[in-house]
């Protein structure tokens, strides 16, 4: 091809809030930034004075919801907090910098991201998702700051084809787990009688690309197959953030995230630290599991913040 004919098929009109299939932005190269803004030193990995470093270092973390974000389960099943996420975000990049969220749901990524002054962007399958982030990006346009989010409609599979190699300073994730949540509720995890989780199923789709289809193993494998190749993507010592629950299944425990661990050790990520997501100040109206005769945690009780780098390219000194 020409260079003349491929300059006339990149994209030309500016991006607003999202992506869909039928954008001319549609699996091309986005234009957002992924430079910092501050005038941090080089070696620092954010812009935390030391006081808010030094909140950052315990192990277990805690986090209430706020008015914007989103709980009804009917809009969206599995949402984090905005807090959450800027504190990840916070703490992993500087203003400025590129975010990048595989599977971003309801959107609380960007939102956070546009709080902090971060560049970001977000894939989900499913349009009603897709539509919920653009609502909530023209809802909390930031007019003091530049930073740009943008949700895109597509398969993390496909993510690369957005992307140039090293411009992503983190990765921040929520995925879906297996096929765990593909199934209808039991009353036994809620103690009201009116409780609308009873007999539903609390999926984000039935799509067969939509990883909450998947059996644990296919799951494992598919999610090898998205972080090795958005490793690339990152910039060396650039951090990638999973948060992932282990869930109870036929009375076994299913360890979602040692599966994990594994799995992107595997494809060339290293684990820097496994952060706890102390939930209980946001459960209520738990019912008994398991009294008196099997002891099982409660899994809404805690979650896992799974922390990776892509370790840093040593030079051979000769
Ligand atoms: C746990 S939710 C993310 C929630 C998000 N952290 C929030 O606060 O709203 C996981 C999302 O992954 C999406 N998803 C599932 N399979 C996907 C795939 N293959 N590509 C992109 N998104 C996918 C689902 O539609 C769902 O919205």
């Amino acid at each position: 091809m020409s260079e003349k004919n491929k300059k006339s098929q990149q994209p030309q009109s500016p991006v607003d809030f999202v992506i869909r299939e039928e954008s001319c932005h549609y699996r091309h190269r986005i234009p957002l930034g992924f430079n910092r803004a501050c005038k941090c030193p080089p070696t620092h990995i954010n812009c935390l004075t030391a006081k808010d470093w030094l909140k950052s270092q315990l192990g277990v973390w805690q986090f209430t919801y706020e008015a914007r974000d989103v709980r009804d389960k009917s809009i969206h099943p599995a949402t984090f907090p905005i807090s959450l996420s800027k504190k990840v975000i916070e703490l992993f990049t500087h203003q400025g910098e590129l975010i990048l969220d595989p599977f971003v749901g309801s959107g609380t990524t960007l939102v956070a991201a546009s709080d902090t002054n971060r560049n970001a962007v977000g894939f989900d399958l499913q349009e009603k998702y897709i539509d919920l982030c653009e609502q909530r990006l023209k809802h909390n346009s930031n007019l003091f700051n530049e930073s740009r989010q943008i949700s895109i409609q597509d398969d993390a599979r496909d993510i690369t084809a957005y992307l140039e190699p090293e411009t992503v300073s983190l990765i921040w994730t929520s995925p879906p787990y297996a096929n765990l949540l593909n199934r209808t509720r039991k009353n036994k995890s809620r103690r009201d009688r009116n409780n609308e989780q009873l007999g539903k199923v609390e999926q984000y789709s039935q799509d067969v690309r939509d990883l909450g289809t998947m059996e644990i193993e296919d799951y494992t494998q598919t999610m090898g197959n998205i972080f090795g190749s958005l490793l690339p993507m990152l910039r060396p010592k650039a951090h990638c953030v999973i948060n992932v629950p282990d869930m109870w299944w036929e009375n076994k425990r299913i360890t979602i995230h040692v599966s994990l661990i594994q799995e992107l050790r595997s494809r060339g990520y290293e684990l820097r630290n496994i952060i706890i997501w102390d939930r209980t100040n946001i459960v209520n109206k738990i019912g008994i599991f398991g009294w008196p005769s099997n002891y099982i945690t409660m899994g809404v009780t805690f979650e896992y913040l799974l922390d990776f780098w892509r370790p840093p390219i040593h030079e051979v000194v000769f």
